[in-house]
């Protein structure tokens, strides 16, 4: 039964969600209309209070069935569901007698729809406990009336900041924004919920339709006819400036609301899901429920070959090399409530890495995201020195000091002889090879890589490499690991360059034959970001990465891959300018100290590359397509010969993950898909007439296999 019915003294009827066979409550083809029967009888009953709770851990109702969405492909698919789950929500906003929401734990989507056709809503301040509408996420909007209901309860700006921006709030946000009216403990919460209906049902306060009054001037004047517009003309600013014109759904959520503010609730309804229609069926929308599913995988483990091994927890983790990436490393686990070990050679270089840590907790204090205490408390679990002090009861070792394969492998057998003997160790390395380094550990099943991305607090991605050695336990372990430190891993075989820095150096350095070919540094980063709609273009990416590395990197590359990989003559000049990019502040771009001076190209760059003034002769189709294009040839390579992933889905991850490649496109190899690969095979036939490099790799029009 998907639903129970219990009584309880004073009249007041319990409806309890438990769908069967399911971890969590979802709205569905068929709940909703068993819920639709459930409601029509009481309607005609003689309760005077309705509660609404759930019999799963730790989750409410967690939203419309994904599975069912991903299946619709006509508007008339999607228009009758929402129907359905409007009317169904009416019927809650129209019963009789009073009703309450009792949440207990996530509470998101159409869950969070529901519970705004309640009359109240009580919280658990558990902290699984979640409340939102993380619609536009997926390329949608809310459907079932969110778009009307949570601007009337909430009041304009704090509806708008939550739909537009897909948020999802924890239970003191929701109390504060009024969104819930009660937070309670959970133990106490059903008791809580009854004795507050037993409460109302005696002094027959009866229903009510909670509605947003302002409070002060400020709040008033926003809320009035002018001040709306207003409010709404900001609103549309930050959709456009956040989503650059790639995303469709914040638009026409706003849209909606500008329109049924304070209107009719069936016209309203009517106008948001015409509204929900027009999103739902948008490639956009795919996509986005596509990198979703991917996240899932993750979180499941789904098709993981290593899954049936069993990780062991990890509570303790050294880090070796307290600079960019060990400092970042290092916050990013104990942020998690890891305990962290560093070590470095010297006193200073440590400071450093803790003073990484420690500014960035200090930029949360100030934003109130920690207070004082958490701060304290995260610092403590941060100590450093240049010993192997305490190294034997570490579990994880993370080595991340200079990138050199003889220091590294004297630096990995020196560990392990420090560490417990099933100890894990592993490396960080951006092109050396784990194989290689696995034969320095005298255990080689307890060494992996672990690969983060700079800067790690922001970039999601881990690759996890699993050397020729390492047992499937330690690969468990680490993936884990990342994820218990908020990190998306994916698993990857040894190879230079792994998968995201493999498939980036092609991009790259074709960037750099676009230049030669008479392009200019703006105009090529512009289309990248501006049309393709790359969070960066591939010039000011390098100067991220570091003029050196890159460089160092393409000639590493050049010797394993030969011919496919080549270096365009304005490259080799660069290695002698002494631009370093960012960390110099000179590269392809200037950069100044002052934050709000913007980085512009160095006009005198093009004669010291040895290159004219550039004239853009290139049309953009022609400068987009031979970056993505290479990068999705050598994908090809790297997938179906090298079997450095097993699938594109984990393409697709690595490369929204490691590089931010544009979720709304799917992923590098779903956006390949779209296009066919026998068109960009026949592309690439085109272009390589005059760059050999660019020449169909064999494997590219095998990948369709992964698609029939
Ligand atoms: N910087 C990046 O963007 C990036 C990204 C991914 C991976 N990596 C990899 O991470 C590793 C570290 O890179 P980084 O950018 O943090 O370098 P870094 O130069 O900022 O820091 C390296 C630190 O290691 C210390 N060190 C050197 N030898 C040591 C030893 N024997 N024992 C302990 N400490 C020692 C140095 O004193 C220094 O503090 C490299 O393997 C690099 O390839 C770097």
């Amino acid at each position: 039964m998907a639903f129970q019915l219990i009584s309880h003294k004073d009249n007041i009827a319990e409806v309890s969600f438990d769908f069967p066979n399911e971890k969590v409550n979802k709205l569905s083809s068929q709940s909703l209309p068993a819920l639709k029967k459930m409601l029509e009888d009481l309607q005609k009953s003689n309760f005077k209070f309705v509660l609404f709770t759930s019999a799963k851990k730790k989750s409410f109702v967690v939203g419309a069935d994904i599975d069912e969405i991903r299946k619709f492909t006509t508007k008339d698919q999607y228009d009758n569901a929402v129907n359905v789950g409007q009317s169904v929500f009416n019927l809650i906003e129209d019963l009789p007698m009073p009703t309450m929401a009792v949440i207990n734990g996530v509470c998101v989507g159409g869950g969070c729809e529901m519970v705004m056709a309640c009359d109240y809503r009580m919280i658990s301040e558990d902290e699984s406990a979640r409340i939102g509408l993380p619609e536009i996420k997926l390329g949608i909007i809310p459907g079932f009336g969110g778009c009307l209901r949570m601007p009337r309860i909430l009041g304009l700006q704090a509806a708008l900041d939550i739909i537009l921006s897909g948020k999802i709030v924890a239970p003191k946000k929701a109390l504060k924004a009024g969104l819930v009216d009660w937070m309670v403990h959970p133990d106490q919460l059903r008791e809580q919920a009854l004795r507050m209906a037993s409460e109302i049902v005696k002094k027959n306060s009866g229903k009510r339709k909670k509605t947003f009054s302002p409070k002060g001037m400020m709040a008033q004047v926003l809320e009035s006819g002018l001040g709306r517009m207003l409010v709404f003309k900001k609103a549309k600013e930050a959709v456009l400036k956040e989503t650059k014109g790639f995303y469709p759904a914040p638009l026409k959520a706003l849209e909606v609301i500008q329109k049924t503010y304070g209107q009719d609730r069936a016209k309203s309804l009517e106008i948001e899901r015409a509204a929900f229609c027009e999103v739902a069926v948008t490639a956009v929308s795919k996509n986005l429920i596509h990198v979703f599913d991917l996240t899932e995988r993750v979180k499941k483990n789904v098709t993981l070959t290593q899954s049936s091994a069993k990780a062991q927890n990890v509570s303790s983790m050294g880090i070796l090399g307290a600079g960019t990436m060990g400092g970042g490393i290092a916050y990013v686990a104990a942020d998690k409530g890891i305990r962290i070990q560093m070590k470095d050679l010297n006193f200073e270089a440590l400071g450093k890495g803790l003073k990484h840590a420690q500014d960035l907790w200090m930029k949360l204090v100030k934003k109130r995201v920690i207070n004082d205490y958490d701060f304290r408390h995260k610092m403590a679990l941060v100590s450093a020195g240049v010993d192997y002090a305490g190294f034997k009861t570490l579990d994880v070792v993370v080595e991340a000091i200079v990138e050199d394969m003889e220091i590294k492998k004297k630096v990995i057998a020196e560990t392990a002889s420090k560490m417990k003997p099933d100890g894990i160790i592993v490396t960080n390395t951006s092109s050396l090879s784990v194989n290689e380094m696995q034969i320095a550990h005298p255990h080689p099943e307890f060494f992996a890589g672990m690969h983060f991305f700079n800067p790690v607090h922001k970039m999601p991605l881990v690759e996890v490499i699993q050397g020729q050695k390492t047992s499937d336990q330690t690969v468990m372990t680490i993936y884990e690991l990342s994820k218990k430190m908020g990190k998306m891993p994916v698993v990857v075989k040894d190879g230079p360059g792994f998968l995201v820095n493999r498939l980036l150096l092609p991009y790259m350095g074709e960037a750099a034959y676009l230049l030669q070919d008479g392009m200019s540094i703006e105009q090529v980063d512009r289309m990248y970001t501006k049309t393709f709609g790359m969070p960066m273009g591939p010039f000011a990416l390098m100067d991220e990465v570091g003029l050196d590395v890159c460089i160092k990197v393409l000639k590493i590359f050049k010797k394993a891959f030969g011919d496919r990989i080549q270096m365009a003559p304005c490259m080799e000049k660069l290695a002698t300018t002494g631009r370093l990019g960012k960390k110099n502040s000179k590269g392809f771009y200037l950069y100044s100290s002052d934050r709000n001076v913007k980085p512009a190209v160095d006009p005198v760059i093009y004669a010291e590359l040895g290159l004219p003034q550039p004239t853009n002769p290139l049309a953009e189709t022609e400068c987009l397509e031979r970056g993505i294009f290479a990068m999705i040839n050598e994908c090809s390579r790297a997938l179906l010969t090298d079997k450095i992933v097993d699938h594109p889905h984990e393409v697709d991850l690595a490369m929204i993950m490691g590089t931010g490649f544009p979720p709304f496109r799917g992923g590098l190899l779903r956006y390949a898909d779209s296009l066919g690969v026998k068109y960009i095979a026949g592309q690439l036939e085109k272009y390589s007439q005059k760059a050999r490099r660019l020449k169909p790799a064999p494997e590219l029009l095998e990948i369709n296999k992964f698609y029939r």
